[in-house]
């Protein structure tokens, strides 16, 4: 589990566990790691600080999960940021190359590494959490989304490239999902009551739009994360589930 210390990745690392995996997670700071290992269940689950959107980072936490597992059953590349908020004039060559690398290599290179350890497993899989910025791209940060396109992208031609394997390929794409990111932009505005008004009035304001009327929360994407790992998923690949509050709306 990349991304694993907050948000998204967080509630996944926490929902596997639970339902028995023994799971290894990364970011980058070792703190937030160490109070995800005091919440998750079970035993046996390792944590790695390291810089995925480095080739040596994603490489030291390979090594590290084959030392301690000696195999992988399902690789989900959640580590992903926007880094920037700015419109194409805003983004410079410099925020191109590092959404590049934290978005869409990170998986590239991890996805590579893994492939001879999935190969070994009796249900492996690889899910690819990408956005609703692929399919619907915001002016305000076009390196973000065309990298969660790119990644989408792979996930379709790997399902293919992997499926003689068996090794399954999907994407989920989730719309607005309050985590740290947004936590920062209410964080902007002060502490305890004035960043509590401004979480309500970010929730308030993005739920609007969304035909369920909310925003979502990680454990929003726990079900259908494990429903991608089982054996029940076992004859879906190359696809990509949006999980939105209905936001985007496509039938197809
Ligand atoms: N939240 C949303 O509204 C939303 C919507 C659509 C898609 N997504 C996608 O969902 C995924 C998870 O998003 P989130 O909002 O849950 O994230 P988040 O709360 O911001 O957490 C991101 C996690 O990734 C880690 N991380 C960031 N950069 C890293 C790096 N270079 N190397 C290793 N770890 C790194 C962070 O820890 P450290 O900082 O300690 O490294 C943190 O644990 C991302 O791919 C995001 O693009 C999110």
């Amino acid at each position: 589990m990349t991304g694993a210390a907050d948000g998204i990745g967080k509630a996944l690392a926490l929902a596997f566990a639970k339902e028995g995996a023994q799971v290894a997670g990364c970011s980058r700071g070792a703190e937030r790691l160490d109070s995800l290992a005091k919440e998750i269940e079970g035993s046996g689950h390792i944590f790695v600080a390291a810089d995925l959107s480095k080739a040596e980072g994603v490489r030291a936490f390979f090594d590290k999960v084959q030392e301690a597992f000696g195999g992988v059953d399902v690789l989900v590349n959640n580590v992903g940021a926007v880094l920037k908020l700015g419109n194409f004039f805003e983004v410079s060559d410099e925020d191109w190359e590092n959404s590049f690398q934290v978005n869409l290599m990170s998986a590239v290179r991890l996805c590579r590494l893994s492939i001879p350890a999935l190969r070994k497993s009796s249900c492996p899989r690889i899910i690819n959490i990408s956005s609703i910025a692929a399919s619907h791209p915001q002016e305000i940060f076009p390196h973000y989304n065309a990298m969660k396109a790119g990644l989408s992208n792979l996930t379709v031609s790997l399902a293919q490239t992997l499926s003689e394997d068996g090794i399954c390929v999907n994407t989920i794409s989730p719309g607005p999902v309050w985590s740290r990111s947004w936590e920062q932009e209410a964080d902007a505005q002060g502490d305890g009551p004035a960043f509590e008004q401004a979480k309500k009035d970010i929730m308030e304001q993005t739920g609007k739009s969304i035909p369920l009327k909310r925003m979502g929360m990680p454990e929003d994407l726990t079900g259908l994360a494990l429903f991608l790992a089982s054996e029940q998923s076992s004859w879906i690949t190359a696809t990509n589930f949006t999980v939105d509050g209905g936001l985007t709306r496509n039938p197809f």
